[in-house]
């Protein structure tokens, strides 16, 4: 079975994950990105490390935004090669790295950010536990994740929204997905679980959201009812 690394260095895998994101509309642009940019706020002058940076697009964006650096990880060889032509100018840099290897310098970083990557974790608290020391006395952690309520059981793929099925959702523990033609190992954990996860790893949790969609970014009354029926991500922020 394969990680979330090596998953995405698929090649019909990566292409299929790109097109999907390209979508006028897609989940990830319509939900998942105006809520992390509000949670986070101005990146003015911060240190900011990336979990699972992807293309580097977004490190781009945060460059251009003030962030005094950006310090992007991710597994996947592909999308490393990406965020490095990606992230030519400015104080960038880019590692080919898992997150469960990642050794980090105490107190460097200002921002922890990850976007979409941690529900392909383990050990979360040991993951996190490393990037609270990596992180400035008041540093925070802004991250998304696959919503629980998704992640729970396979049952579902392909189905309807309103056959929807919840199951096994307090069984924490490895999922294995076909996604994009291949099939990956997910990490499922309620709600209640990652919480716990984000206080154990030293953080005090200051925000919790469910991608609740917002009218406004939606060009039709038709998709945004379609959005409104399951919620897609989670996000949650934590402060050392
Ligand atoms: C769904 S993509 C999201 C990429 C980017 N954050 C974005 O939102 O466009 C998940 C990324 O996490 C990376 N990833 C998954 N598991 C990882 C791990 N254990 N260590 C480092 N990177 C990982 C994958 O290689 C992939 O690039």
């Amino acid at each position: 079975m394969r990680d979330g690394g090596s998953f995405f260095d698929q090649p019909d895998v990566f292409d299929a994950y790109w097109r999907a994101r390209s979508r006028q509309e897609s989940a990830n642009s319509v939900l998942e990105q105006p809520i992390i940019e509000s949670l986070i706020g101005s990146v003015d002058q911060l240190a900011v490390l990336d979990l699972g940076c992807g293309d580097g697009q977004y490190g781009k964006q945060l460059l251009a935004q003030g962030a005094a650096s950006y310090y992007g990880i991710d597994a996947s060889m592909r999308m490393v090669s990406l965020a490095k032509k990606n992230l030519t100018e400015g104080n960038a840099h880019v590692v080919h790295q898992a997150f469960e290897e990642m050794e980090l310098p105490a107190g460097k970083f200002d921002l922890a950010v990850s976007r979409l990557a941690l529900h392909y974790v383990d050990d979360l608290v040991h993951v996190l536990t490393k990037v609270c020391r990596s992180l400035a006395s008041g540093g925070r952690l802004v991250f998304s994740v696959e919503h629980p309520l998704l992640t729970s059981c396979q049952e579902s793929q392909g189905t309807k929204p309103g056959s929807w099925v919840v199951d096994d959702y307090f069984v924490a523990g490895a999922r294995d997905v076909l996604w994009f033609g291949d099939r990956v190992r997910k990490y499922h954990r309620s709600i209640e679980d990652y919480f716990l996860a984000v206080q154990q790893a030293g953080f005090q949790v200051d925000m919790l959201r469910e991608s609740k969609p917002d009218r406004a970014q939606f060009s039709s009354e038709a998709e945004y009812g379609r959005r409104m029926r399951i919620p897609l991500f989670l996000l949650m922020t934590g402060r050392k």
